[in-house]
């Protein structure tokens, strides 16, 4: 009988989770699936609506939107009700508001349920986030927790803006990764927490080549008793 095998990344931000799952579902053909993408839409049209102090209306924004994302050319795009958010979800000002949208439950039931609608339409897969291992696939075949130290993690997203062509200080983008691993990793509900069958990769040493081969390894071996 044919199923899914599922591959979940999870950890803080800039453990070296996108980077590493987009690599790894390149290399095997599995789809990849960016769930931040899809908080920091939600958070984005919640400021541009101006309903971000009401948890009714971004519920119901969650929950009624169709969202598509497709992986195009090494990046994640975003299509919320046909409008494209690819550029817009990468601010600095979704950044500083998106853990508090992503705590609310009704954001989250609904967001669930649209990963697992579209991890449905392939057998392969591999998606990233907080919370894969633990809420949103609990059997997935795999699961990874990715760690780095906060010094690394913030180099590597003051880079990525500074590539954006923004320039923030290493010290502002380190100021917003604690804050936000304060807020994921204690809210009530789906908390940023490393899934007790899950395997912790240390990736602040290694190169991305490494963590790739490491994460493909797991998942072959995996592979050989599949069926
Ligand atoms: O991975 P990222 O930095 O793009 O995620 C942005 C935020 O979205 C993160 O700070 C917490 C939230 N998030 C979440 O709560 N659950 C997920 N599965 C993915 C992201």
């Amino acid at each position: 009988m044919f199923r899914r095998f599922i591959v979940a990344i999870d950890g803080p931000a800039g453990s070296g989770k996108s980077t590493s799952a987009k690599l790894v579902a390149q290399k095997l053909g599995f789809l990849y699936i960016d769930t931040g993408a899809m908080y920091r839409a939600i958070t984005f049209l919640a400021m541009e609506k101006n309903i971000l102090n009401s948890q009714n209306e971004v519920s119901k924004l969650a929950e009624t939107c169709v969202m598509k994302l497709r992986f195009v050319e090494g990046k994640t795009q975003i299509h919320v009700d046909d409008k494209d958010l690819t550029k817009e979800i990468r601010s600095p000002e979704v950044n500083a508001k998106v853990s508090e949208i992503s705590k609310i439950q009704g954001v989250r039931q609904a967001l669930v349920q649209k990963q697992r609608e579209m991890a449905a339409e392939n057998a392969g897969v591999v998606m990233e986030g907080r919370d894969i291992g633990t809420v949103v696939f609990p059997n997935a075949d795999v699961k990874i927790y990715l760690i780095a130290s906060l010094d690394e993690r913030s180099k590597r997203r003051a880079k990525e803006f500074a590539e954006q062509g923004k320039n923030i200080t290493v010290e502002a983008v380190k100021e917003n990764l604690v804050q936000r691993d304060i807020i994921d990793s204690t809210r009530e509900f789906a908390p940023l927490t490393k899934a007790s069958d899950a395997i912790e990769v240390d990736t602040s040493n290694i190169t991305i080549e490494e963590q790739v081969e490491i994460i493909v390894q797991l998942i072959n071996e995996k592979l050989k008793n599949y069926n």
